[in-house]
This record gives structure tokens, sequence and C-alpha cells, in this order.
């Protein structure tokens, strides 16, 4: 499903059909994850402790990874209610509106301030909206937290022409399901964001690259863009202003990787998604090899607060370098499992144990991850370590995307790391060596040695891989297993060793 918008004029056009090469890379068809088991890690989480729910769930072919319904895992398809969802800071930014039921028609966003901070931002230079980002001190939500002011200059630098701006909405880190109720709550705050974003970086068409994983997402962005079209928010002229903007929604085709910037392009090019090499960098050469900026959704939404109050306010809340405030999404095994909006500063112990209510069943915490399967793992002793990204950095870890899994005491490591690199095998671009076959290879040795038939020569080369993934991948999939990886091997060589004989 990838809705047509009118194209402003010089604009390429993402193709709609894709050739039979490129159509080879991705796993999934339109409609294939419905009604399937998740093979997420929260899924996993929720399943390690019967094996055999686990085996079936894990021989599906193909593959689904995260359905976006990790408060209720193990997840079969799309069905359950929505999840609790709370506002834990000073300011709802993120999740106020999708806390207080949600805006999903023009009307309601309209009637909680909405499109405000746009109508705003049109009467003064871009220049304003670029200076209140700069001072916010934001940093990206997708994972890699690069300061949004600098992502936004880099492109509102480049010469006046074809420009673009995409929101990454791929949401494909396991545990995370914090865009997929932005985008079904509270649309036209996607949308608001995307235009103004546009507006300060000198861009004229946008698309949403919403992962096909989320097709209500999908059809209510459609329906929010028809409202805003009609409204003079979309189209020539925008807000009766001299500046146009379109905006459209590109579905994806169920595949990880293109979560990351260079592949994402690629597919909406409708080329192969192989992860590219930078410099160049999308700001300069991104989407049709044109300037592009891309953010994260979460990221995006923040800008209309920031606009509307002033960069300080949002830099007020927050801890060293990790300013405002993160959503954050915890997974089934908690007590209180759910969407909340918490102030970057917050330990993982409040996080564990205060907003999500310790574990449920009294289960006991073995580790959590917080943002998605390749990151690494928070052991209990660490937990006192505040949210923030150089913090969590410090300890092997990571803001990432802000989904939050614990497992509990019965996860078995060994097979959390088979599954990890499993998934991150089959999601492989298949571009470099050691993640393309490396990361197939450890976890058919942590298979071996979860039936007790692995040697210590084994374990050498496992760690030989890792060391090789974290040198020699091209983005951060490679990368980000050599951490997890390395994160288990520091935090739980005791459950590790004595599977290699
Ligand atoms: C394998 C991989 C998957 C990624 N998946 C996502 C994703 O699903 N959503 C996202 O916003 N960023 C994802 N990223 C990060 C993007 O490459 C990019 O850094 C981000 O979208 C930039 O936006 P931000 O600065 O607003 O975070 C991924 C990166 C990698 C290496």
């Amino acid at each position: 499903m990838t809705s047509r918008s009118p194209t402003p004029p010089g604009h390429a056009v993402a193709p709609r059909a894709l050739s039979a090469d490129v159509e080879s890379f991705y796993h999934l068809a339109h409609g294939e994850h419905t009604g399937k088991a998740c093979q997420g890690t929260a899924c996993f989480a929720a399943r390690h402790f019967n094996p055999a729910r686990w085996a079936e769930a894990s021989a599906q072919d193909p593959r689904v990874y995260c359905l976006g319904e990790c408060f209720a895992a193990p997840a079969k398809g799309q069905t359950h209610p929505r999840p609790p969802v709370q506002v834990f800071s000073r300011h709802g930014i993120v999740l106020g509106r999708v806390a207080a039921g949600g805006a999903r028609s023009l009307a309601a966003y309209v009637q909680q301030g909405g499109y405000a901070a746009l109508a705003a931002a049109l009467q003064d230079p871009p220049e304003k909206i670029l200076a209140a980002v700069d001072a916010s001190g934001l940093r990206g939500r997708g994972g890699a937290g690069y300061p949004t002011g600098r992502t936004r200059r880099a492109v509102a630098a480049q010469p006046a022409g074809q420009k673009y701006v995409v929101a990454n909405a791929d949401e494909g880190d396991a545990g995370a399901y914090i865009d997929r109720y932005l985008m079904e709550d509270d649309p036209h705050a996607l949308i608001e964001s995307m235009i103004l974003a546009g507006y300060a970086v000198g861009a004229s068409q946008g698309y949403i690259y919403v992962r096909l994983e989320y097709p209500l997402a999908g059809t209510v962005l459609q329906a929010a863009l028809a409202e805003a079209r009609a409204a003079g928010w979309l189209g020539p002229r925008v807000g009766g202003k001299n500046f146009s903007f379109e905006l459209e929604v590109y579905t994806g085709h169920g595949s990880y990787v293109c979560g990351e910037e260079t592949s994402l392009l690629r597919s909406i090019e409708g080329k192969r998604p192989e992860v590219m090499a930078r410099p160049p960098y999308p700001t300069e050469r991104g989407l049709f090899g044109r300037p592009t900026l891309l953010n994260n959704v979460e990221t995006l939404v923040n800008v209309p607060w920031i606009v509307t109050h002033g960069g300080a306010a949002y830099a007020e809340m927050g801890c060293g370098k990790s300013r405002g405030t993160k959503a954050l999404s915890l997974n089934s095994l908690f007590h209180r499992p759910g969407l909340y909006e918490v102030e970057f500063g917050v330990t993982v112990r409040h996080i564990v144990e205060e907003i999500g209510g310790g574990l449920r069943g009294g289960g006991r915490l073995k580790g959590v991850i917080i943002g998605g399967p390749i990151i690494g793992v928070i052991p209990p002793h660490l937990i006192d370590t505040p949210l923030g990204f150089e913090e969590l950095a410090a300890i092997g870890a990571g803001v990432g995307h802000g989904g939050v899994v614990a497992f509990d005491e019965h996860t078995s490591i060994p097979a959390l790391v088979e599954h990890v690199f499993s998934f991150g095998a089959y999601e492989s671009c298949g571009k470099c060596t050691p993640c393309r076959g490396g990361s197939g290879r450890i976890e058919e040795i942590f298979t071996n040695a979860l039936g007790g038939d692995a040697t210590r020569a084994d374990f050498q080369e496992c760690r030989d891989l890792v060391a090789a993934l974290k040198l020699t991948s091209l983005c951060g999939h490679g990368t980000g297993l050599a951490r997890f990886a390395e994160s288990i091997l520091r935090h739980y060589p005791t459950e590790i060793e004595p599977c290699f004989k």
C-alpha cells in the first residue's frame, strides 16, 4: 500500500512495483504477517519457559520479528486492546495526547492545540525553528542519539533545490511499540512535525516509511493526510504562505534492516536495500541523491512542543547530554506493561520497579534490554544507572529505541544468545561478510551448545567472529550484535562458559 499524493514539480517518484531481484530481498509479502506467532525478543522472553511453544513459533517461515504487541507477549496477530499509556514527566510532550485517549481526527487534534506550532512557525523564518531545536538539546530517538539540531542544519545548509524529509517509522527493534501508537493515536502530530521539518530545512516533499507490520498506522495516517490536505496544511502554499509541501506514506516490506537509514532510503527508491558506506551522509546525498533529513517518528514529534515552548524549556528536563523526555514501551513480563513517557535521568531501577511495578508473578529480574535486541543487556547489579545516552553506553548498554524488555530468572542466557543471533542472521542485508556469515555461524554454535555439543574451540571461534563483527560491519546491525555478545560475556560468563566443553 503506497499512497500517491501530488508530487511537487522536479521531485523523483518512489516506484510502485519492485523488480524481481529487489522483491527477493524481502521476507514478507503484504498481509503475510497476519495471524503469525511473533518471534521478537519480548515474545521470546514470554515463551522461553515453554520450549515447545517457542520451537513452534520459531519454525515459522517467513519469520515475523515483532508485531508491536510486546505488552501482551507472546503475541499472535494484532488483536489486543491498546496498552496503558502514562506520562511520568513534567510535560507530556510525546505521549500527552495518546495518554488522554488520542487525537485521530483533525478536529480532535486542533481542539488540543494541534497545528498551532506550525501556524506560528510559518510567520517566522526557518532559522527560528533551527535555533529552537539546537537549544533544546534534542537527540535522535531512533537509536544513534545524534543531535537533531545538527542534522537539520546540515540539510538546511545545502544549496536550495530538491530536498526531502523522511520519517523513519520502521520501528523494527523488538520490544518497541512507541512509534506505532504515536501514528495510530496521534497521526497529525507526526504530520505537523514533518511539515515543520520541511519548512526548517527547505524541503517540499516528505515520506513516512511505515513498517508493513503496522497496517493500522498506515491506514490512520492516510486518512489524516487527506484531512490535512483538505485543511490547507499540505499542498501548494501551506497555511496560505509561500511554502509548498507534500507528504506520502510508503509501506515497507517486512525487513528489519530497512530501519537503517541508507537501507531505508534505497528501499523507497525501489533498489535492493543493502546498507551503504558513509560518507556521503543522507543530509548531503540522500533520497534520490538529494539532501535528506531522516528522523525517527518520536524525534520528530518532539518539535511542535519545542517550537511552542522554546528549546530552553525542553532542555530543563533530563540529565547530562540527554535532554527532554523519552517514551518507553514495557514488555509483558512487567507487572504493568505499557507505554510511559519519562524524563531522562530516571534510573533503570525506577523504570523496572516503580513504573513497571517489578516482574509479573513475583519473578526475579535476570536482565533488561532497553532499545532492541542488538544492544547490551543490563544485569540486575547495574540497574541504578540513569537513563541517558552516555550513562547507558558507559555500562555497555544504550537507550536505543526505548523498548524495555525484561527477562526473568527462568531465561536461559545461551538460548537468548541463540535467539538474538538467529534474528541477526535472518535480518542481515548480506553486504558485510561477518554479519552475513558470522552471525549465522554463532547461532549454529549456540544451537549445538544448547544440545551439549560445543567445544572450547567453538567458543574461541565465537569470540573471533564477534571481534570481526565489531571491527568491520558497515552499520549498527553488525556492531550491535557484537555489543550484545560482549555484554553477555561480561555479565553472564557463568552461564555461557560451561556450555563449551
Ligand atoms: C539495523 C538498524 C535498524 C534501525 N532501525 C531503526 C528503526 O526502526 N527506526 C529508527 O528510527 N531508526 C532506526 N535505526 C537508526 C537509523 O539508521 C537512523 O539513525 C535514525 O532513523 C535517525 O533518526 P534520529 O536521528 O531521529 O534517531 C536503525 C539502525 C540500524 C543500524
